[in-house]
């Protein structure tokens, strides 16, 4: 019937309008960035860190990768807690990004140790074979310019340190890059809040497993930890892995959960399958074909 009154029905159509603009435009405005949001320990880019953002953003990293984690399960698991708006609030403006040619790179900080980002800038394909990333060697080449940094910390509203700007001389883009890279997502005690414990008993599903068989699991040791331990557990930017004589479970948990604050990677993302084979490979395989 209200469709027969055309002013009472505009009327309520502009209010119904309206409220649902307040809600969904208005009132966010006055939700973020509130004091609720803001998080003690995160702290603003130190002038190296910020000198390696202007980087990332000249060389157009953001094309390729995201700098944020949605709150769904399959991303968690992945790359680590979801990101919080307060999180941001130095980013001016916010590297969010939309495509993810590469990997997320919101919760990189201490995922790997500085040595391995430093090979990987230089040339991505000596630590990831298949990786498509560009290479950025010239940034070793770049020296930082203190003076720029300072004046852009100025007109940021960057606390300005003179010391941090004296530490920049000598330093090189390619420094100012991996510094930022550690910094990421770094600011809140993540890791920890998501140790994992392993509960039960661990049991190797693959006992007396042969030679043979593991060949097949060689890939899984090259994709995921010859980078940092060598092809032929050399060592490397991890420890040699030659004649590691460590428990089974012990191994497992060392694979699954990586080493916190000490660079190496946790592996879960792979599932508790691909983490035997390799614990298998790698304690049995180099003994050779008599191990049994
Ligand atoms: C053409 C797309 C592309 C561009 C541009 C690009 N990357 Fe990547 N990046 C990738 C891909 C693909 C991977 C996954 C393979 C690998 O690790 O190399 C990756 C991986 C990474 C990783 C490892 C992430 C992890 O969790 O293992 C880092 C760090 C990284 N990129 C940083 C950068 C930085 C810094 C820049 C800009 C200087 C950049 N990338 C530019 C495609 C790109
Ligand atoms: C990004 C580099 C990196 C990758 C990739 C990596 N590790 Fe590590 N790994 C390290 C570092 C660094 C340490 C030393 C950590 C510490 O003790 O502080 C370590 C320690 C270890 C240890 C303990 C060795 C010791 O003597 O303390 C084992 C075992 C190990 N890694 C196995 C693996 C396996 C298996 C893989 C593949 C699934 C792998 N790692 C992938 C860097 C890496």
């Amino acid at each position: 019937m209200w469709e027969k009154k055309p002013i009472l029905f505009l009327l309520m159509a502009t209010a119904a309008i309206l409220v649902g603009t307040g809600v969904t435009m208005v009132l966010p405005f006055a939700w973020v960035n509130t004091d609720a949001d803001r998080i003690e320990s995160v702290t603003p880019y130190t002038a190296l860190e910020l000198a390696g953002r202007d980087v990332y953003i000249r060389e157009g990293c953001n094309n390729c990768h995201t700098q944020t984690v949605r709150p769904l399960v399959a991303e968690v698991i992945r790359y680590g807690d979801y990101s919080k708006s307060g999180e941001f609030v130095y980013d001016q403006p916010h590297l969010w990004g939309s495509r993810r040619t590469g990997p997320d790179l919101a919760r990189l900080g201490g995922k790997y140790p500085d040595e391995w980002h430093y090979e990987h800038m230089r040339n991505p394909k000596a630590i990831v074979t298949r990786s498509n990333m560009p290479a950025y060697p010239f940034l070793d080449k770049n020296q930082i310019k203190p003076a720029y940094v300072e004046k852009k910390m100025k007109v940021l509203g960057f606390p300005y340190d003179a010391g941090q700007v004296k530490q920049l001389d000598g330093k090189t883009e390619m420094d100012a890059i991996v510094a930022y890279m550690q910094k990421l997502g770094n600011d809140i005690p993540w890791r920890e809040a998501s140790a994992i414990t392993i509960v039960g008993d661990l049991v190797n599903p693959y006992p007396g497993v042969s030679h043979a068989e593991m060949e097949a699991w060689e890939p899984l040791y090259e994709e995921n930890c010859a980078a940092c331990h060598g092809a032929q557990y050399e060592g490397g930017i991890g420890p040699e892995l030659v004649g590691a004589d460590y428990e089974e479970s012990d191994l497992f948990g060392i694979i699954y959960g990586g080493v916190k604050d000490g660079g190496m990677p946790a592996y879960s993302s792979l599932g508790a399958d691909k983490i035997w084979k390799i614990v298998n490979f790698v304690k049995y395989y180099n003994l050779g074909e008599d191990h049994l």
